[in-house]
């Protein structure tokens, strides 16, 4: 089985994190999420994926290339206008002859592929969609199905009085290739407002899977806070990652004063240099390359590779972009930082 990734959004409420690099390529604990993504697929034996490029696609070829380095076939697709959600997978077409899996490239889960193959296979669905449940889905697309799980309905952002439902669609698709006969060519379209209702409407059976129990989109500040956290906290897991040992993770080659107060979950990437009295956690994530001056505060933040936060300066629940340099003293909460651009998350 082949599967394609979505990963041609310009990201914009992502932004500054997303003015340089496509948002599937943020990291997660470190890696490109992507990167864990397509890494995912090999454990349920899936080693062919097509990416369906265009904001910053140059980005992606660079890092995956024909996929030799991942042990696995990956192919590129690019676009020169966004086609939008459905207007890519119809333009993958000539990949698929059989069964695949597309998957919005914005997603943590833990959601079980296989069971997710073996459901669509058994309700012999022509799309399944895999659900999560939300407390507020009104900015998310609802999804309301029968009592044998088949979907009647799609409601993209509704109002509070329009909400029945509160199983929202989670951006993981099992497609049969017929399917893709349906989608227009040459222009945008949304899968989720204009193709899943038509199909609909001519009769596909779309069935609906709701065995994720850990679901975030990663799509807005907050939300990317959110996983890391929950990620430290063990709510997700995530492969190659060890966080025994009080939550301390430490990369290779770091070099952290004795002075220095870690207090777990924290993951520290490799090459990180902390110095005296530093104050690090709970809830940090420092990338590769980092260094963190003397008496320097690090709370439930994410950093990325090759920062300089320098003596005395304090980030609380913020997010620095690679190649950024936090100055003396200076302190930053809720703030999403990047070299060009800086706003407040509201969290
Ligand atoms: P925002 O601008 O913040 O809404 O983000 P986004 O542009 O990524 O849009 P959205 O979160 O709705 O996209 C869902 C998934 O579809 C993501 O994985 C996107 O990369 C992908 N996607 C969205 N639009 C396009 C498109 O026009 N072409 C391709 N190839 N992928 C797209």
């Amino acid at each position: 089985m082949k599967a394609l990734f979505l990963v041609g959004g310009m990201g914009t409420r992502l932004r500054p994190l997303t003015n340089k690099i496509p948002k599937p390529m943020v990291p997660i604990m470190g890696k490109p999420l992507l990167e864990r993504s397509i890494l995912n697929l090999k454990n349920v034996g899936i080693d062919e994926v097509v990416l369906s490029t265009c904001y910053r696609a140059q980005y992606i070829q660079r890092h995956f290339g024909d996929g030799e380095r991942f042990g696995m076939k990956i192919h590129h697709v690019k676009e020169d206008i966004p086609l939008g959600t459905g207007g890519a997978i119809k333009n993958a077409e000539e990949y698929f002859d059989d069964t695949f899996l597309i998957f919005n490239s914005d997603i943590l889960s833990d959601i079980d592929l296989r069971e997710l193959i073996k459901y669509h296979r058994e309700k012999a669905a022509d799309v399944t969609i895999a659900v999560t449940q939300v407390d507020n889905p009104s900015m998310y697309g609802v999804i309301e199905y029968d009592e044998n799980d088949y979907a009647i309905s799609f409601k993209e952002k509704p109002q509070p009085h329009e909400i029945t439902s509160n199983f929202i669609n989670a951006g993981v698709y099992v497609f049969e290739p017929k399917v893709l006969e349906e989608i227009p060519a040459g222009r945008a379209v949304s899968v989720e407002r204009e193709v899943f209702p038509q199909l609909l409407e001519k009769g596909y059976k779309i069935a609906v899977y709701k065995g994720c129990s850990y679901w975030i989109d990663i799509g807005t500040p907050e939300k990317y806070l959110q996983a890391h956290i929950d990620i430290m906290a063990g709510k997700c897991r995530v492969s190659g990652l060890d966080l025994s040992g009080k939550g301390i993770y430490k990369g290779q080659g770091s070099d952290i004063h004795s002075s220095v107060k870690i207090q777990g979950p924290v993951y520290i990437g490799a090459n990180v240099k902390i110095e005296e009295n530093a104050s690090i956690g709970p809830n940090a994530i420092i990338g590769n390359n980092v260094h963190i001056g003397r008496g320097a505060k690090i709370v439930g933040s994410v950093i990325w590779d090759d920062v300089v936060v320098e003596n005395g300066a304090k980030l609380v629940n913020t997010i620095v972009a690679s190649n950024c340099r936090i100055k003396q003293g200076c302190e930053h909460y809720r703030t999403v930082y990047a070299e060009e651009d800086s706003r407040t998350m509201a969290i």
